[in-house]
């Protein structure tokens, strides 16, 4: 069996939203052969990553980076992880006011290290919240389970 790894900053209802529909994609119930996991940053743990097949990942652009309860998962999970996941199975989503960029390039920077593997480009939700939001990220957690559980990432 497959595993999937969620892990989503969700500070407000509508990044809420977005995670809730993450899972609602991924956890399709014709999708047999795959288990979920889906966590806050805060309290994701190395044991989290090192278990996992592939990982979704959502944050928020604050103060043009990814948002600190992000920064802190990946400074606890960078040297316990790093050299063991090399070509993970990796997306990203993001929602930003008005950017979002700089939290992109952050991430990649820092996946970079962890030799992590982008299955897609990733998804930035800017500019008002909109409820297609939600449908292209129950999109990306179908499409991601599914590739997943089939063997193709
Ligand atoms: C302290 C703070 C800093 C922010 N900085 C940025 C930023 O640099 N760029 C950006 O696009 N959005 C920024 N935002 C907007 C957040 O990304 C956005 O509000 C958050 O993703 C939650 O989305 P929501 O407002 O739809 O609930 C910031 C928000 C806060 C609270």
């Amino acid at each position: 069996m497959k595993k999937l790894l969620i892990i989503a900053h969700a500070p407000s209802l509508n990044t809420r939203a977005l995670f809730a529909a993450v899972r609602r994609g991924a956890e399709n119930p014709q999708l047999l052969d795959i288990s979920i996991k889906a966590r806050a940053p805060v309290e994701a743990t190395p044991y989290d990553v090192l278990d996992a097949d592939g990982l979704i990942l959502g944050i928020t652009e604050n103060l043009a980076y990814m948002a600190g309860a992000v920064k802190d998962f990946f400074d606890r999970i960078y040297y316990p992880t790093i050299s063991k996941k090399e070509g993970m199975p990796y997306a990203l989503y993001i929602r930003a006011g008005s950017d979002g960029t700089g939290a992109m390039k952050g991430v990649e920077r820092i996946v970079t290290g962890l030799r992590w593997r982008a299955v897609q480009e990733p998804l930035i939700f800017r500019g008002p919240y909109n409820k297609s939001f939600e449908t292209d990220c129950e999109q990306l957690g179908l499409a991601f389970a599914s590739g997943l559980e089939a063997g193709i990432f």
